[in-house]
């Protein structure tokens, strides 16, 4: 079995020093000698040192590709006019309530690979029990997580669901062997509320608030 390993840079240790202290000790903690992935976890203050610091790792070959996560456009093209290396990937909250259309179609014509956070909504608004996802679930004699799921991928998004039990860990892989119709994807489309269930990257009280507070060791 091979594992793909990704951790993020917290709010709180932004900068290129910090970076740099942040990833040594993320290495040590996962017993690793190097990751395959690292994000800048949101655009807080001085994600240009931060990404300065990640472009020397990959240099180093400490880590195989480097992205960011919760960048808005304006956060990409600024920094893609100061730094090197283009992110490989931007990971966003997403799911068929909040879908991302306009960041979702700059990313594809800027050839970054878009990650879905968040890829089921958390189960939250009831989206397990939408009438248009039953429908579809049905049709398909899958369930609506797989129809979910099946529609991000079709979607060419990268999806990260998480579920702590293993029969759902199964199902929420079991999605290859079916493929939803245009019309199916059309349908879900039209699920957009355009509401996020979490920040937006924005949230200038909320990025001064999280730089200020560590994460739990
Ligand atoms: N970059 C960021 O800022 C950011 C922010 C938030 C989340 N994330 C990441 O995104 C990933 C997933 O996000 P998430 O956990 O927030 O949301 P999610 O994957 O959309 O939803 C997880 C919820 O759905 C349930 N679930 C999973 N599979 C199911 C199934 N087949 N049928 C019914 N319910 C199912 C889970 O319950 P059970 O566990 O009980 O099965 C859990 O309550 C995580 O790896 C997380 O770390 C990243």
């Amino acid at each position: 079995m091979s594992f793909f390993v990704t951790s993020k840079v917290w709010n709180c240790d932004h900068g290129y020093d910090e970076t740099m202290a942040a990833f040594d000790k993320s290495l040590q903690k996962l017993g690793l000698d190097y990751l395959d992935l690292y994000l800048i976890h949101w655009p807080s203050d001085h994600y240009i040192e931060t990404w300065q610091a990640m472009e020397e790792l990959q240099k180093a070959g400490k880590v195989k590709s480097i992205g960011v996560s919760n960048f808005k456009e304006h956060h990409l093209e600024d920094l893609m006019a100061h730094t090197d290396v283009k992110p490989v990937i931007d990971q966003v909250e997403t799911h068929p309530y909040f879908q991302q259309k306009e960041l979702v179609k700059y990313l594809h014509d800027h050839d970054i690979a878009h990650e879905a956070w968040s890829p089921m909504g958390r189960g939250s608004d009831g989206i397990f029990e939408d009438t248009v996802l039953k429908a579809i679930a049905a049709k398909h004699h899958k369930t609506v997580a797989q129809v979910i799921l099946r529609w991000h991928i079709q979607r060419k998004t990268v999806v990260i669901p998480k579920s702590i039990h293993q029969a759902r860990l199964k199902e929420n892989i079991d999605i290859f062997d079916f493929e939803l119709t245009n019309e199916d994807m059309q349908k879900i489309a039209e699920l957009d509320t355009g509401k996020r269930i979490y920040r937006d990257p924005d949230d200038k009280e909320f990025l001064e608030k999280t730089a200020n507070t560590p994460l739990p060791d």
